[in-house]
């Protein structure tokens, strides 16, 4: 053991997917393959504490409080991954999260929370054991991180993530993450402009949306539809066009959302403001020509993404005409980043 440590901190950022995982089997292995940007300003830095037990535990604290409404989840995380980390078993844990983004913006991030607690538990392990070495530390903190949360797995890796076994990518795996680098591509840097539309919390959490998809109709649909879509979104980044990759995400967001609303019980998660912000999304691409998309996730706030060089057009066009429809005028401007950070 590394004697000299008894906590360890790690920063790690959120993503948004382009291609969705939606659907899952046993042990958190998804449907479909997924991709997603991984975010720069909204992230979850965790502290872990860590002293010798007979037996293991943990108290978790979210900005100093404790939250019995994690414990279920977190509960669940550690009997999943015990046997893969051996040395929580004689570990005493005290955990202590906190976000980035405000409170009140209904971004529930559990992949920025999940990845910043498995990064520290990986970490952990490599001071007792030899099952993590630098070399696979992010292959494992992303299978670690993928048993808390599926979406979690992205946010290991910077820029492009992909979660899920696609023949595209020889070594990609259900069982964890690997990064998408395009070194030859001259894709632009992109902006995702949060924009918060409601900042109540989740009226459907993503664990039972993902359950519906076991018995959805169009679930056969579903999943050959994300290898096609994947396989296009793939080809458009590889050979930057724009035109091809805006189809793909929005095609995407509909689709997620067009899912729960044909899922039984079905949900409607978005709210007349998103749909007031995507149409004038859409309007505006139209007339201007400059190359702004929107993606949804599990809930009403729409992610608005952009290339950087229109930063400043993009910025006016939020001002002038979406502002309107978030929720006390919030918005979070966050952009592509280099992934997790330890403290
Ligand atoms: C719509 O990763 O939150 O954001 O694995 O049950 O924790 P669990 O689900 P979660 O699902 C994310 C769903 C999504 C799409 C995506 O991020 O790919």
């Amino acid at each position: 053991m590394n004697y000299d440590k008894t906590e360890v901190t790690w920063k790690s950022p959120s993503n948004i997917a382009l291609i969705k995982y939606w659907g899952k089997k046993e042990n958190q292995i998804p449907l479909n393959p997924s991709i997603s940007f991984t975010l720069n300003k909204c992230h979850t830095t965790t502290t872990i504490k860590f002293e010798d037990s007979v037996k293991f535990s943990y108290d978790f604290y979210f900005e100093n409080k404790r939250k019995p409404e994690f414990i279920p989840k977190l509960d669940s995380f550690f009997s999943r991954i015990i046997e893969f980390l051996p040395s929580l078993n004689n570990l005493s844990l005290t955990i202590n999260s906190k976000n980035s983004f405000p409170h009140s913006s209904g971004i529930a991030s559990s992949a920025s929370a999940f990845s910043s607690i498995a990064l520290c538990l990986t970490e952990i392990e490599s001071f007792y054991s030899d099952l993590v070495c630098k070399k696979n530390f992010n292959q494992k903190a992303s299978f670690i991180s993928r048993l808390g949360s599926g979406s979690a797995s992205r946010s290991i890796f910077g820029e492009i993530s992909c979660w899920g076994k696609t023949e595209l990518y020889k070594n990609s795996s259900d069982h964890y993450a690997i990064p998408v680098i395009n070194s030859n591509s001259d894709f632009p840097r992109f902006c995702d402009s949060i924009l918060i539309v409601d900042r109540g919390t989740k009226k459907v959490s993503s664990t039972l949306g993902h359950k519906l998809m076991d018995n959805h109709i169009f679930k056969k649909e579903r999943i050959s539809q994300s290898h096609v879509n994947f396989s296009k979104l793939k080809d458009s980044i590889d050979t930057n066009d724009i035109d091809s990759f805006i189809e793909i995400v929005e095609k995407e967001a509909l689709t997620l959302h067009a899912l729960m609303m044909t899922s039984s019980p079905n949900f409607i998660l978005f709210k007349p403001n998103t749909i007031q912000i995507i149409d004038s999304i859409v309007e505006y691409r139209k007339k201007t020509g400059v190359k702004v998309c929107f993606t949804l996730d599990a809930g009403a706030n729409v992610h608005l993404l952009y290339p950087k060089n229109s930063f400043e057009k993009v910025q006016s066009f939020i001002q002038k005409s979406l502002i309107q429809f978030c929720n006390s005028g919030m918005y979070i401007n966050d952009e592509i980043g280099l992934g997790p950070q330890k403290i």
